[in-house]
């Protein structure tokens, strides 16, 4: 065992690790999509998601305004939107369009539901906890949506 800086040390405990996309909406009623590593279930009764935003994104703004989130675990074949969705901002182009994902409306607020997705959570903020640069927002999950037959698309397959 050896005492390392915190940046270093993360390299060891990236993977394996699961990646999402969350579903958010701007004040214009604009879909806007993220990507996410930093994510977790956070209780069982009710079902609910944590999820952490940092406060230059352009989901930040989204979520202090609408209370909504629809959380996307992408399978391999939606890599090319985990990578848009990670590397673009909603502030200068429309990532749902651009994705050309197949969806269909949830139940919740009609937010998107990617039918390539291995599973979608529509959630309702519940609450929320600023930490540091980033705002946790913890949603209690109203819908779930499943595909079995789709293989999770994981950290490493982005080749980041
Ligand atoms: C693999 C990966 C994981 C990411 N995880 C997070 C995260 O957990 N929280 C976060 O705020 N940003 C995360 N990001 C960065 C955002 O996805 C990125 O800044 C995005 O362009 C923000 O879009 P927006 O301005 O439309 O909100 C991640 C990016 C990548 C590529």
């Amino acid at each position: 065992m050896e005492r390392i800086d915190f940046s270093l040390a993360l390299k060891f405990i990236k993977n394996p690790a699961k990646l999402t996309l969350a579903v958010v909406q701007d004040k214009q009623n604009k879909y806007n999509l993220i990507t996410l590593e930093w994510f977790m279930r956070t209780s069982i009764k009710p079902p609910m998601f944590a999820i952490s935003i940092g406060h230059s994104r352009y989901s930040y703004e989204c979520l202090q305004n609408k209370r909504y989130f629809n959380l996307c675990f992408p399978s391999r074949e939606m890599k090319n939107t985990v990578v848009i969705s990670g590397t673009e901002s909603g502030r200068d182009i429309d990532k749902l369009s651009r994705s050309e994902e197949d969806w269909i409306p949830g139940r919740l607020k009609g937010f998107p539901v990617f039918k390539a997705a291995v599973a979608n959570f529509e959630c309702k903020v519940i609450t929320q906890v600023r930490s540091g640069d980033h705002t946790v927002y913890i949603g209690e999950v109203k819908y779930s949506w499943v595909n079995q037959d789709k293989e999770m698309l994981l950290f490493k397959d982005l080749g980041l």
